[in-house]
Formats: C-alpha cells, structure tokens, sequence
C-alpha cells in the first residue's frame, strides 16, 4: 500500500479510511486492555533533529504498546554522529540496518524524501521543516471524523502561520481527497502561502479563500483549525524582529467563542503560545487536547499498516 509516509500526497482515501479504521480499532482494544502485539519482533529508530513532545512520546508509546522495541535519539543534531559531520543519508543508511522502521524529524524541507532513497526501511516523516508533518495530519484526520462524523462537506478555517505550519501543508492535502471542502486560510500577508501553491490546490475544493480577519469567518467554521507562528523558521532566516511583529497575530478567546458555532471544534497541533487563551481550554469545542491524545491510535496504525 505504502512503503515510507513522507507526504499526505501520497495517501489516498482507501490508504486514509484504511488507517482511521485501524486507529479506531486499536483506541478500542487499548481501552478495553486488548491491544494485540503486532509489532513483537520489529523494532523503530526515532531518530529527532529538533525537539518534540508529542510526535516522538507518542510514536515510542504506540510502538511499545504493540510490542515493538524503540531505539531514539532527540537533538540529533548534538547526540548523534551528526555532530561530528555525518550526512543524514549516511545516519539512515547506518541505522536502517538495525530497525524495521525510522521516524525522522529534521528542520530542512525534503529531507524525509531524501533520505527515503536510501533507507532499507520505511521512512516515516515527524515534520520537515517548513515541508510537511503528515502523521499529524492522519490523527487531525481521524479527530475530525471521530468528533464531526465525517471528512468531506466540512468548513474549514485555517488560522495562524499558514506559509510555514507544515501541520497544515499535510492537512491540506488529505481534506482535498474528499468532496465539498470549503477552506478558509486566515494569516497576515506575510504568512500566505505562495499564489502557485494556493492554484496547485484550488481545484480539490470546492472553495478556498484567504482573509486577515478572523471574526469574519468564525460563524462560517466546522473546524477551527489554529497554529503558532513558527518561530524557529524566522530564527533560520535571521528575521525574529519580523517574528516579534507578528508572534500575537491571532488569538483565540472568550469572546471568538460566541462567534463559533455550537457543534463546530478547535482545533491545533501544539504547543500552543498565546494564540489560543488558557480560558477556551474547558469549552467542549476545544478539541486539541484530546487530539493530541488520538495521535497515539493514529501512528498505531500507520506503524501496523507499514511494519506488518
Ligand atoms: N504537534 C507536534 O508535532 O508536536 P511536537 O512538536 O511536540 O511533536
């Protein structure tokens, strides 16, 4: 079905439907303590060149949780042969000799693809730089259909670091395999995507539209999906003055919860800065923390589907 995920671009919607049934199959077993042990015998490298709390707990958990073994490096960039010069290639070269599968975080765009040619084993992208995060994009799946039932005919708002929030690159792409998809992208200007990348995508929805003001769309919202502006890429590019300007853009409050409507949720891949107010936490829109939570059943299902 699928050797390495480095790309929702990869998925289609028999892949997709295949992991959110497995994802709802396995939170089923785990509640019930019934999980079966499909991964005994095969063991994960995850292998982090920037931090992360979510993404690596949770792949090591999901991992150990069907059996498997877990052998992990974060700040690979100090802790592994990186530091002494080695190329990623030669790492995963190397390390996929010793696992069944390698999780690979890295700040540069693409590498996930790149070294993908090289692995003996499947490559699973944890977030490529400004690129892509697409096992957060399979849980942001599966926490929609499981909270709203289904994943075609949805309104959703996009809102924060659109250029750069690789969370919403992946999910993007999966929202577009199913009909009648209205995306709404809410940033400053500076935070757009690229004309040609708004165009290459257009055609899957049946609209997608881009605004600076958040109240406008909120009472037109299904999902209200929220992001931080990534800090880190500004820092690559030298520009924190620039990050200072725009770091508050938006923030989702008390008050952006009367324009929401009743059955509509928040989400947001975190962590969270002040873009989303501690208050909204207790609303029964606010949906991120149990979205985190369904990050375990949803990589549990991408590691069964390709180490088994
Ligand atoms: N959503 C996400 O990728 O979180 P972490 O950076 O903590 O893994």
């Amino acid at each position: 079905m699928l050797k390495h995920l480095v790309s929702t671009r990869q998925v289609n919607t028999e892949v997709l439907e295949t992991i959110l049934a497995e994802a709802a199959a396995l939170e089923a077993q785990y509640r019930e303590n019934k999980l079966p042990k499909p991964l005994t015998d095969k063991a994960i490298a995850t292998l982090f060149y920037e931090p992360s709390t979510r993404t690596r707990f949770s792949f090591e958990m999901a991992t150990q949780r069907l059996g498997g073994l877990i052998i992990s490096t974060e700040s690979a960039a100090q802790f592994s042969s990186a530091a002494k010069g080695e190329t990623p290639e030669d790492s995963i070269r190397v390390i996929s000799g010793y696992v069944d599968g390698i999780v690979i975080r890295h700040p540069a765009k693409g590498i996930a693809a790149q070294v993908a040619e090289v692995s003996e084993v499947p490559i699973i992208n944890a977030g490529d730089g400004n690129g892509e995060h697409p096992t957060q994009a399979l849980l942001d799946a599966y926490t929609i259909k499981k909270d709203l039932g289904r994943l075609d005919s949805l309104r959703v708002t996009m809102v924060g670091d659109i250029l750069n929030g690789r969370t919403i690159h992946s999910l993007l792409y999966l929202l577009a395999l199913y009909p009648d998809n209205r995306i709404r992208l809410v940033s400053p200007p500076q935070l757009r995507l690229p004309a040609e990348t708004i165009v290459s995508i257009a055609g899957n929805f049946t609209d997608i539209t881009e605004h600076e003001t958040l109240d406008d769309v909120l009472p037109y919202t299904d999902v209200l999906y929220v992001t931080r502006v990534q800090e880190e890429r500004f820092k690559e590019m030298g520009l924190e003055q620039e990050y200072e300007q725009l770091k508050d853009c938006y923030i989702v409050n008390a008050s952006s919860l009367d324009h929401l409507n009743a059955d509509a949720i928040i989400m947001h891949p975190l962590p969270r800065l002040n873009e989303i107010a501690t208050e909204v936490d207790a609303d029964p829109r606010a949906a991120y923390f149990r979205q985190a939570k369904n990050g375990l059943f949803a990589r549990m299902a991408l590691l069964k589907l390709l180490l088994t």
